[in-house]
């Protein structure tokens, strides 16, 4: 439609049908087998006649459930103006990938934009116009649930897979295979005190536009169509209200044009934040501060034609919200086609295909990140007699709390993997124990009693499980224990205090040890843990997250030497929960821990853990061993408008190729507002053939030594600088530079 047809459309609207534009409704709000006005209506507190009006759809996925939603709306809509789907297409549609928190882990932008297109591809043929993705909320607190949404701890990481994963959506939108992106949680959602799910986040303005906003920013820089708000207040302030963030910072500072909603009932909320005093109110405080579309509450159906014809809000700001939702709805061809791509066999088609499930195992592959190697245990010896045990042996479940419209009984199990390869009288499998013991924790996530009883065993059958886990572990030469969390642990409203893994599983592997056996533990879970207290008790750790559909297979690839791993954590796996929140990219103090001339009591430390943790930023193992040598700084000063250039060789000395991921750092020593031990500024993997060795190269200009100080000025500080090169976030060969403005 051309755009003057687009704004006759939207002046032939009346008020009621203008609002409904603006508002957003789950499926059950169009399931014509049952009476919606006594069901979802009442429960919402919604003005039934809305209902026919409102212009999206809020996580129904499906060729043929889509189009017959669209159908029937049409038939009974007078402006006939198409409905929008949209829906949580996080990490994958029917294919699965591992959690973003594993994307992240590949340092892999590339890949995971080819990624996003074949998930979009998938989704554009089931009928999804918008994505509720990427989410690319920093995160430092292993303690919140939601974790495993993100890409991890960095901004300069979360940024690159941020713009990635839009491009990927977005690539074709409107043509034939893209659908259109909508950036999650703006802004600093990740940042929860004390990492309680929906708690406040109360942080320096220089802090956020430094660290926590970056990413969102590259969304934007990569054309997102839409933008999410967050559920918390930054300041005191729910950011769903927030005038402030929606639009002088992504508005009129970022320049983002497009559309903005709420996240799910969020305007409602501001009521029980003690923000606004009634819905009216909520209303007008969201749309004024710039949220276009309202999900799934009943604020604005019910208010917001009030507010305009009570003279509160002018009826252009509403116009132009409504215009925001037509142009996109334009942009995706829908009034020409208001089925879109929806096709039932092109989706059979497109679905699952051995292409896309291909390129999931080759993601989770490379997501995996192995943590430990005792004397190179790992790739296994593939005459060895196997057990696998844990409760994740034979699992389907691989797929984390997000992956809302997958069909779990597509998942590779591990065990159905090693079938493949390992011939049966060499391979044992039994679960040997419950996911968790705590069911009435499970009971408090919401599993039914009759769930529970059909996935944990009772304490006799336990028991008996247990022995027969140690009778095969007896018999076989190398146990691999496939441990971890429940999905239901992570998540939305998955946090927890407690991020170890489950006392009846370490119980578990502490007793196969006692055996004498070798343990490999691959893990499964949707955030860092904590596995001080398990760590010496094996031989090797895989950490795979919920490693997808493809799942299976890469954690048999990986065991079995088929690819060597490559993944580097994206975000730090503390020692212990007390030093949380943790993150590499630390502030200097006065007293720092090793460099400071008081008595060890009197520096920045804990007297009952090590400051360092477990496993640093960036950290990840290799079958191949890489060795920095010559680190190189093209010269010793930096004047604006030129460049220096670190070089380093990688060389690898073993007998396999492998992918490094070299990481470049870089600290400012003295700035008028102090600054991190050291940033991420940069990162290349890169192939290292076996026995030989490549020179990796960094760029260092002026623009990569500013920051934001603390009147929000983006500047940079003349003077000593330290760049840094290596493996990880703690494992650095470093120089010295001066920089001269
Ligand atoms: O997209 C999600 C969001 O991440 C959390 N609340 C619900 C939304 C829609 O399902």
């Amino acid at each position: 439609m051309s755009p003057t047809n687009l704004k006759k459309l939207l002046n032939s609207l009346t008020l009621p049908e203008k609002v409904g534009q603006l508002v957003q409704l789950s499926g059950e709000f169009f399931d014509t087998t049952q009476n919606i006005v006594t069901g979802p209506v009442q429960k919402l507190g919604l003005n039934p006649e809305m209902v026919p009006l409102v212009g999206s759809v809020l996580n129904v996925v499906g060729a043929e459930k889509t189009r017959k939603i669209q159908q029937a709306y049409l038939e009974n809509s007078s402006h006939k103006i198409p409905l929008l789907f949209m829906a949580d297409i996080v990490y994958g549609l029917k294919t699965v990938y591992p959690i973003p928190l594993g994307m992240g882990a590949t340092w892999d932008p590339n890949l995971i934009r080819t990624a996003y297109q074949n998930t979009a591809s998938e989704a554009y043929a089931s009928g999804a116009h918008v994505s509720f993705a990427p989410m690319v909320d920093i995160v430092r607190d292993a303690r919140w649930g939601r974790s495993l949404e993100s890409t991890g701890e960095d901004p300069v990481l979360n940024a690159s897979m941020a713009a990635a994963m839009v491009e990927g959506f977005q690539h074709n939108l409107g043509k034939d295979s893209g659908i259109a992106a909508c950036v999650k949680h703006f802004a600093a959602y990740g940042a929860a005190e004390s990492g309680r799910e929906y708690n406040s986040v109360d942080m320096s303005e220089m802090k956020l536009f430094q660290d926590y906003l970056p990413p969102y920013k590259a969304a934007v820089d990569a054309g997102t169509e839409m933008v999410m708000t967050s559920f918390n207040t930054i300041n005191g302030v729910p950011v769903t209200a927030s005038s402030y963030l929606l639009h002088n910072v992504l508005r009129e500072k970022w320049g983002f044009e497009g559309i903005i909603i709420s996240d799910y009932a969020a305007v409602n909320e501001l009521i029980a934040h003690g923000y606004s005093s009634n819905q009216s109110e909520a209303a007008k405080d969201a749309f004024v501060a710039g949220v276009d579309i309202d999900m799934q509450s009943s604020a604005y159906a019910n208010n917001l034609d009030s507010i305009i014809t009570d003279g509160q809000v002018d009826e252009s700001k509403l116009n132009a919200a409504v215009l925001k939702v037509l142009q996109l709805k334009n942009k995706l061809g829908l009034f020409e086609d208001p089925y879109r791509g929806a096709d039932k066999q092109v989706e059979s088609n497109a679905i699952l295909s051995s292409e896309k499930r291909e390129l999931a195992r080759e993601v989770s592959n490379k997501a995996m990140v192995l943590l430990k190697n005792e004397k190179n245990i790992l790739p296994l010896d593939t005459s060895k007699k196997i057990a696998l045990i844990g409760p994740y042996s034979d699992e389907q479940e691989l797929l984390g709390l997000w992956a809302v419209h997958a069909d779990r009984n597509e998942t590779v199990t591990i065990a159905d993997a090693f079938r493949e390869v390992v011939p049966s009288d060499r391979l044992l499998v039994r679960k040997g124990t419950n996911i968790t013991d705590d069911v009435e924790m499970l009971r408090g996530l919401g599993l039914s009693d009759d769930v529970i009883s059909k996935n944990i065993l009772t304490k006799k059958q336990a028991k008996m499980e247990f022995d027969s886990a140690i009778e095969i572990a007896n018999k076989s030469d190398v146990v691999i224990f496939a441990a971890g969390e429940h999905t239901f642990e992570s998540g939305e409203g998955g946090s927890k205090t407690n991020i170890t893994l489950p006392e009846n599983q370490k119980k578990l592997i502490k007793a196969i040890r006692k055996l004498g056996k070798k343990i490999i533990l691959v893990t499964i879970n949707g955030r860092p843990l904590v596995l001080t207290d398990i760590i010496d008790d094996v031989d090797a750790v895989i950490v795979a997250w919920f490693p997808g559909t493809e799942g299976g297979h890469a954690i048999a690839d990986t065991i079995l030497g088929k690819t060597n791993p490559s993944g580097r954590l994206s975000m730090t796996f503390p020692y212990s929960v007390g030093q949380l929140p943790i993150y590499y990219s630390r502030l200097t103090t006065g007293r720092p821990e090793t460099k400071s001339t008081h008595s060890s009591r009197f520096t920045s430390r804990y007297i009952d853990s090590t400051n360092n943790p477990l496993f640093p930023f960036g950290f990840g193992l290799s079958y191949s061993q890489f060795n920095y040598t010559d680190m190189k700084l093209s010269g010793d000063v930096l004047h604006e408008g030129e460049k220096l250039t670190v070089s380093v060789v990688v060389s690898n000395q073993s007998d396999r190729d492998g992918i490094e991921t070299v990481q470049m750092y870089i600290q400012d020593l003295f700035a008028k507002v102090v600054q991190p031990e050291k940033r991420l500024k940069s990162f290349k993997k890169v192939l290292v053939p076996a026995r030989s060795e490549v020179t990796v190269s960094f760029d260092i200009d002026v623009e990569m030594l500013k920051y934001f100080d603390n009147q929000l000025h983006y500047n940079f500080d003349p003077g000593d600088f330290k760049v840094y090169v290596g493996h990880d976030s703690l494992h650095l060969a470093e120089a010295r530079f001066v920089l001269r403005a």
